[in-house]
């Protein structure tokens, strides 16, 4: 047996036991005649103490079974490892072992003399009677502390060792129990977890999807699934009823904060169910979840606000409603008086009024301007108006308006003395709400609003069916091909499709979708015109779609699910800034794995096996 108890479990209750504990070394501390070893494991820290007086009690060779089997395969040690007894030896031991090596530790609980108040195994102190050191270990390339002087990149190349951080350690621990929560959850719900395979054809949902080549099907390749919509719908028409799968996705798109080409979703679908059937089922996930992992009881229903309002006030469809400042629309207010050009010829003037903020300085308006400016969001300016004590406006647009202009200004925003208000304007709606989006989350975060310990969630719904992309130069579908239209909005598929909503849904909290989904199309005429509107010839839907569209033709239930995506929860929970950290192996963001050093080139002979042949890179970097 290695030990008889964790690193974070002995209390006075203890006091007079003998223990064995195994773990790392933390640090080590000599005080005179004494040396204080902090050993840690994942479940805490114990205090070990040396004594110089202490007679080893370090087995004989022969004795102490492990002991040889492991000194056997030391490299680094430079200890007497197989032990003579003799006064001091102990000490000396533990006076050579450096951070990190692998300890085992027998000795005597003890009350603590001088008890430490921020460890729970603060009150007591392991005398110690016996060492092995199980394994010697280098210095590690960057202290394994709560505030570890290891950069970004260093961490990642050395993972296992950023995982022995307590922080990083909770939140796969957290991970690990929203897992269990979500399958309790689901489970009491009657859904079935059901696995799907990883080496399919293209889905839809679209990103790039990662390829895999087939040895045995000459130049033919597999696509990972970026998710498992098509196949949870095929276990529908086969009559699973409920299903979810926590599956791995991959997407080969850029990477943000919050995206990782590699993560994991909770998938579900559900069959008989409305739109609002699957809301209040997920709903009632989150609810579980916070209960159980937060201890926060959210009550009542989740607010739902249509994707037009959420553009129309957040210009986003995941607006941050832990606070207001939403948008109020200006262009009939400065039209009344036009001759300031900017706002005579912009398509649309939104303003924010940031409460409280009339003190801030030209330089901070400066800083607050080159913001806007940059090419990340590409605002021409920033124009601004104080509310200032008296109640008079004064702004940077003054030589261009009268008082009567200034004052309906500061009526529409509903501002007050001491107020700031922050005007945008552009020839596109969309791409200006976009920008003042960016400025309401700025000052939002500036004011201290965003706080990582208020949770504000919301249903966004009723997206557009369809949005028009440049790129392709045709309609794509929103959220996927698979989703259904509003029943009220069908006709307009053939007069107007740009106009037509769709049953489908995000759930989004803070300012981050955590969730998404849709009804179902289950109708083959109504998935056959769906894939026409997109410009799907009907050779090219029959080819890629061609299995689901002939299930269909079998009895297919209405249908709809939801995907969250669980490391955005958990990121989320834990007050993460990335999804990164609450990952076990992420990669960086350049999609590399640092530690792996993945992806890397393959030998002729692989590329050989696959006929495989290579292009080479032009513009190489
Ligand atoms: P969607 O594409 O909205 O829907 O994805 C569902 C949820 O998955 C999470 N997510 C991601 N998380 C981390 N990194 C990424 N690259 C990433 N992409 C998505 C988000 C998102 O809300 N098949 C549909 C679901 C359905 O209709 O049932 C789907 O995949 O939290």
């Amino acid at each position: 047996m290695y030990r008889t108890h964790t690193c974070g479990e002995l209390r006075l209750a203890n006091v007079g036991e003998t223990v064995t504990l195994a773990g790392w070394v933390q640090r080590t501390r000599k005080m005179g005649g004494m040396t204080f070893v902090d050993v840690r494991d994942r479940y805490g820290i114990t205090q070990i103490v040396f004594e110089e007086q202490t007679p080893s009690q370090l087995p004989l060779k022969g004795e102490g079974g492990h002991l040889q089997e492991q000194t056997s395969s030391q490299t680094h040690s430079t200890l007497p490892l197989e032990g003579e007894r003799g006064e001091g030896l102990l000490f000396d031991q533990a006076n050579k072992l450096g951070r990190e090596y692998v300890v085992q530790v027998t000795g005597n609980v003890n009350e603590r003399s001088n008890k430490n108040k921020n460890l729970p195994t603060g009150d007591i102190e392991i005398i110690a009677t016996e060492l092995k050191v199980l394994n010697a270990a280098q210095t590690p390339p960057f202290t394994i502390e709560d505030q570890s002087d290891g950069g970004d990149d260093l961490r990642m190349k050395y993972r296992y060792l950023d995982l022995r951080r307590t922080p990083v350690r909770k939140n796969i621990e957290l991970r690990h129990k929203m897992t269990m929560e979500v399958r309790r959850y689901l489970d009491s719900l009657g859904f079935l977890e059901i696995e799907t395979p990883m080496l399919i054809g293209s889905t839809p949902e679209g990103a790039r999807d990662f390829v895999v080549p087939s040895r045995m099907n000459p130049g033919q390749f597999y696509a990972l699934p970026q998710s498992p919509q098509t196949l949870k719908q095929l276990l529908m028409v086969s009559g699973m009823d409920r299903y979810f799968q926590i599956v791995k996705c991959f997407r080969d798109e850029d990477l943000r904060a919050d995206r990782q080409p590699e993560f994991t979703q909770i998938d579900c679908e559900m069959s008989f169910v409305t739109q609002e059937d699957i809301l209040q089922t997920f709903e009632g996930m989150a609810k579980h979840l916070f209960r159980e992992l937060r201890g926060i009881e959210l009550e009542g229903a989740f607010p739902r606000m249509t994707w037009a309002d959420a553009m129309k006030y957040y210009g986003s469809d995941k607006p941050d409603t832990r606070f207001e400042m939403k948008f109020v629309e200006l262009k009939d207010v400065f039209a009344q008086a036009p001759g300031f050009a900017v706002f005579d010829d912009a398509q649309y003037i939104g303003g924010i009024c940031a409460k409280g903020q009339a003190v801030y300085t030209r330089k901070q308006i400066d800083q607050l301007t080159d913001f806007v400016k940059r090419p990340q969001i590409g605002a021409k300016g920033l124009i601004y108006a104080r509310i200032q004590e008296d109640g008079t406006v004064k702004s940077s647009v003054d030589k261009f308006y009268g008082e009567d202009i200034l004052n309906a200004l500061k009526e529409r925003m509903n501002a007050q003395p001491g107020d700031l208000i922050l005007i945008l304007c552009g020839d596109d709606a969309m791409k200006t709400r976009k920008q003042l989006c960016e400025l309401r989350l700025e000052m939002g975060a500036r004011m201290g609003l965003r706080d990582k310990n208020k949770f504000s969630l919301l249903w966004v719904i009723d997206f557009p069916m369809f949005e028009w992309s440049e790129e392709e130069g045709r309609l794509m579908a929103t959220h996927h091909p698979f989703t259904h239209p509003k029943d009220e909005d069908i006709p307009l598929l053939d007069t107007d499709p740009a106009a037509v909503r769709a049953d489908a849904y995000d759930m989004v909290c803070n300012g981050v979708e955590v969730g998404g989904g849709s009804i179902r199309i289950h109708d083959p005429e109504l998935q056959d015109k769906m894939f026409r509107i997109l410009g799907f010839t009907e050779e090219r839907a029959q080819e890629q779609f061609g299995f689901l569209m002939n299930a269909f033709k079998y009895g297919a239930p209405p249908h709809g699910g939801l995907a969250y995506g669980l490391d955005r929860w958990v990121s989320l929970f834990a007050g993460l800034d990335s999804i990164r950290d609450c990952i076990a192996f992420p990669k960086n963001n350049s999609g590399r794995d640092v530690m792996l050093d993945a992806p890397a080139c393959l030998e002729q002979k692989q590329l050989d096996e696959l006929y495989l042949s290579l292009v080479p890179v032009k513009n190489e970097k």
